[in-house]
């Protein structure tokens, strides 16, 4: 497939410093995150030839501290009949495929096959042995087929409740996660569905189901379901929403169908967790963009960026489990990237204004009539970008509160309530130069 190269240039300066973006050309969704042998690895929907979607393959790069990036060959390629979909990465250590051995484990990747065409979509597997580098596709893909046109984006993991490989991967058009279990890899079968037809708009997409202890207690473990859901999030077009519950070996049951958002942002879509991380890190990833306007945003010469990573825990709040996003602690060694300001409120609306070296000011504000906190980033939309309002429902109860902000080129992610609450945003702007002031 042919596509015309964009013919805006961003500037050279909004390059993001640490959040990942390709060298060069379209990148979307993150793909096969997992960690072995002391690296992380990062697989993406990537366009080898050109800065629009299309050509789909899984781009590479690795990173021992999940900030400088080395980049790396397209992992795995589109072929003349399919493009390689979004889908999951697992290092199979007890060799229960076959395609490695239990001295040299191969890293398994569980992707969408999708039809040129569009009239097909099933799971496949390639393998690599020498740690992500080259691939092979299995002979006898696909290894799942429901003949669908819309089944894609399976996380796989090895859960410890099956003691079994479990998939969650979606048919997007029935708002559906289906949960299957395999002992080879090769061969699934059917657990339970879990759907939510009334939940939200848009289709479901690159679904995660992954453990988290509550309160850091190892006995107290929760399940969380990550889907995203295009059209329709929150605050307009690509979004993400969870379910916390349990997993019984068989089912998820959701502990209720409350409609949690993960991000109150324009700008974080797609985003799933890190496998085999260590000291059971769970870090997640998002790619810091909008299927809204993500073919508009300027390209010099990458089009597309990830969110800072962050980590993810369960907290009691009010009685209730809360899921947390940090920073990962190792933005800590970037100098200003991380900015923690205390909001006093008042009786109109308080918070904070960052303004670039052109005069324009963004605005993170809390308003007490409406209990939201927002950000206003109209006047650094330039790039494409939609200006727009976006909020959270927050109430600091008349006290004093703590923001965490970080800046990188191009972006705010805002993390309000100890992490309960983000907003995440793109800014035709390098906040290299944005200087910050409350009002
Ligand atoms: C999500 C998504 C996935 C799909 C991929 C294609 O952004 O639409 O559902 O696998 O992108 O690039």
């Amino acid at each position: 497939m042919e596509f015309p190269a964009s013919s805006k240039l961003a500037p050279k300066s909004l390059r993001p410093v640490f959040r990942f973006t390709p060298e060069t050309n379209w990148m979307n969704d993150p793909n096969g995150l997992i960690y072995y042998k002391g690296k992380y690895h990062i697989f993406f929907q990537y366009n080898p030839e050109g800065d629009q979607w299309g050509n789909m393959s899984w781009g590479h790069a690795t990173s021992t501290d999940l900030i400088n990036w080395q980049h790396l060959p397209v992992a795995i390629p589109y072929s003349a009949t399919h493009g390689i979909f979004s889908g999951s990465a697992v290092v199979d250590y007890f060799n229960t495929s076959g395609f490695g051995s239990l001295e040299n484990p191969a890293m398994v990747a569980i992707y969408t096959d999708h039809n040129h065409d569009g009239t097909h979509q099933a799971q496949s597997l390639a393998y690599s042995v020498d740690e992500g580098l080259t691939w092979t596709k299995y002979e006898n893909n696909p290894v799942l087929d429901l003949a669908m046109k819309d089944f894609r984006d399976p996380k796989v993991s090895w859960n410890t409740t099956n003691e079994a490989w479990v998939m969650s991967v979606v048919k997007p058009q029935e708002f559906s996660v289906c949960f299957y279990q395999s002992h080879d890899l090769k061969s699934w079968t059917l657990l339970s569905e879990f759907s939510n037809i009334n939940g939200t708009d848009g289709v479901w997409e690159c679904p995660d189901l992954f453990p988290l202890a509550v309160d850091g207690d190892p006995t107290n473990i929760k399940w969380v379901l990550f889907i995203s859901v295009n059209p329709g999030g929150v605050t307009g077009g690509s979004g993400t929403h969870y379910f916390i519950g349990d997993w019984d070996g068989k089912e998820f049951t959701a502990d209720d169908r409350t409609t949690r958002w993960l991000d109150y942002g324009r700008d974080n879509y797609a985003g799933v967790t890190w496998s085999d991380a260590p000291n059971g890190r769970r870090v997640y990833l998002g790619w810091m963009n909008n299927w809204e306007y993500a073919k508009e945003i300027s390209a010099n010469p990458y089009r597309g960026s990830m969110t800072t990573p962050r980590e993810l825990s369960l907290i009691t709040i009010d009685n209730k489990v809360t899921l947390i996003q940090k920073p990962i602690k190792e933005i800590a060694s970037i100098p200003g990237a991380l900015q923690k300001f205390t909001v006093i409120p008042t009786s109109t609306k308080s918070g904070l204004h960052f303004s670039d070296k052109e005069q324009r000011t963004i605005e993170v504000g809390y308003d007490p009539s409406a209990k939201v906190i927002y950000l206003d980033r109209t006047p650094m939309c330039s790039d494409g970008l939609a200006g727009d309002i976006q909020s959270a429902p927050f109430d600091c109860k008349n006290k004093p509160f703590e923001i965490e902000v970080v800046l990188d080129n191009g972006s705010i992610e805002i993390f309000v309530a100890g992490g309960a609450i983000s907003i995440s945003s793109l800014l035709a702007s390098s906040p290299s130069h944005l200087s910050a002031t409350t009002f």
